[in-house]
């Protein structure tokens, strides 16, 4: 298993962005949790955010939702700004979100969870896109028609990423997909990631507190730190820096 968790090469540095957020700042009341951010994700690409407890990587990633709100900055998704557009209309435009702690709905069951994921884009690909989820994840299948709340952590977190590819996306936004996960359930679950952007093309904006992996994994990574973007570099540059070592890695699970 670990010989298949080597570094993914670099993508190629002519990757136009897909996403860029352009100094960014998001607000709850007073206190401000996005301190002007910058960040690209290119076309393809496999971009992590790693940093501390509340640093603010899920607000930047529900920012880019819209809920909450940029109070300024841009938010450029293939070249236009959807910092403005209400969360629905963000939603219509292949974006989707796996967010943190999963959400799935506990009472309806794994089918009845994934059709929700058609809910923009219609039944007509439903066969194909269901038997695409249920061959990364072979795990969903046998749990079909079994309730959401009764699966297990890491077959929950399948099930909110099979959820969201079943809405089609162009990006898909992962909010630390590894919490609380058994090791080797992580690393099914990163494979999958790789998996999609490899075979599919699927461009993947990963929030992680599990640095190692995460940056094992992504092709760029950026790290926050209290609402700024502190370094970025590719995954294999930030893995060997000292304060990305000391600050994230040592102790950590690896
Ligand atoms: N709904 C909220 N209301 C007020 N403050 C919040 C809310 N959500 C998050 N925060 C604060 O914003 C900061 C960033 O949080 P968050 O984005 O959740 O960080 P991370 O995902 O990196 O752990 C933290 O100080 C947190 O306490
Ligand atoms: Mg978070």
């Amino acid at each position: 298993m670990s010989a298949t968790m080597t570094a993914t090469p670099a993508a190629t540095a002519t990757a136009r962005p897909l996403l860029s957020i352009r100094g960014v700042e998001t607000f709850y009341g007073k206190i401000q949790a996005l301190k002007g951010v910058d960040l690209d994700v290119g076309d393809g690409e496999i971009v992590t955010l790693i940093g501390a407890n509340g640093a603010g990587k899920s607000t930047l990633m529900m920012t880019i939702c819209g809920n909450p709100r940029a109070r300024s900055g841009q938010i450029l998704y293939r070249g236009e700004d959807i910092s403005q557009l209400p969360t629905h209309t963000i939603m219509t435009r292949q974006i989707a979100q796996s967010p943190e702690g999963r959400r799935i709905f506990g009472r309806m069951t794994v089918m009845e969870n994934l059709q929700m994921g058609t809910t923009l884009v219609g039944q007509e690909h439903f066969d194909d896109d269901l038997r695409k989820v249920f061959e990364l994840f072979p795990r969903l299948k046998e749990r079909a028609g079994q309730r959401g709340g009764t699966l297990s952590g890491g077959e929950q977190q399948m099930l909110a990423i099979g959820r969201a590819l079943m809405s089609r996306p162009k990006l898909l936004l992962l909010d630390e997909p590894s919490l609380g996960l058994a090791p080797l359930i992580v690393k099914q679950i990163f494979e999958a990631v790789r998996e999609l952007n490899r075979n599919e093309g699927l461009t993947v904006f990963l929030v992680e507190q599990n640095a190692f992996h995460a940056l094992r994994l992504a092709h760029r990574g950026y790290v926050m730190v209290n609402g700024r973007i502190t370094m970025s570099g590719t995954g294999r540059e930030l893995l060997a820096r000292e304060e990305v070592r000391s600050a994230y890695l040592e102790g950590g699970h690896h």
